[in-house]
């Protein structure tokens, strides 16, 4: 059965229920250049940026514990504003991901982010470099879908509502079909991004992200 078909509550006992994915959704449209989505706040769960203390935020965070089965995976990138240019400084990513078995799972009580999302997950805040970094494991692919395995990043520039930009997904990888590649309309950058591993058995990944122009 498709996630199309599942209901909500249904998608919950799965441990399914942390998204739709993000620019896959078939209703996004690539806005000419300059232009303000008129999708840019439809958003599943981009609450879940503002439940950290943005004052408190590093540029760098670990979204897995030490003990998390899966493998490692690095994940690093520069936000820039909208001329694609000029790096971002004080930008919240908020990331949350599957685990190794493909669920949003271990989510706590306290916010509908906290329980959906699952326990994967994390904040940033990038410096006058505009520079971020994640430590986690690779996530795996939802089970019985033909999604590919994603990590969501929600976008919280100071003074601004919260945005959902496309996922990272592994380039090469399952699902990473054409027809998916069609369906992205590059929000926040491409998300789409090779990933490496090095001698140790750790995966890296680099996205970069350029910030979407607000309608106000
Ligand atoms: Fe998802």
């Amino acid at each position: 059965m498709t996630r199309a078909r599942l209901g909500l509550a249904a998608l919950a006992a799965l441990g399914l229920a942390g998204c739709s994915m993000a620019g896959a959704k078939g209703d996004d449209a690539a806005p000419a250049d300059g232009a303000i989505r008129a999708d840019l706040y439809q958003c599943e769960g981009c609450e879940g940026a503002l439940e950290a203390d943005a004052a408190s935020l590093a540029n760098h965070a670990a979204m897995a514990s030490a003990g998390e089965p899966g493998e490692p995976l690095h994940i690093d990138g520069t936000v820039y504003t909208a001329d694609g240019k000029t790096p971002a400084a004080s930008v919240v990513i908020y990331a949350y991901q599957t685990n190794a078995e493909g669920l949003y799972a271990g989510g706590k009580p306290g916010t509908e982010a906290s329980r959906r999302h699952g326990r994967l997950r994390g904040w940033v805040k990038t410096g006058a470099d505009g520079r971020y970094s994640f430590d986690t494991i690779k996530p795996a692919p939802y089970p019985d879908d033909t999604i590919p395995a994603h990590i969501h990043f929600t976008i919280l520039e100071p003074g601004k509502r919260p945005y959902w930009i496309d996922d990272i997904v592994f380039d090469g990888e399952f699902g990473v079909t054409p027809e998916y590649r069609r369906s992205m309309t590059n929000k926040g950058g491409n998300g789409i991004v090779p990933a490496t591993r090095d001698a140790r058995g750790r995966w890296s990944v680099t996205r970069d992200i350029i910030l979407e122009r607000h309608p106000e």
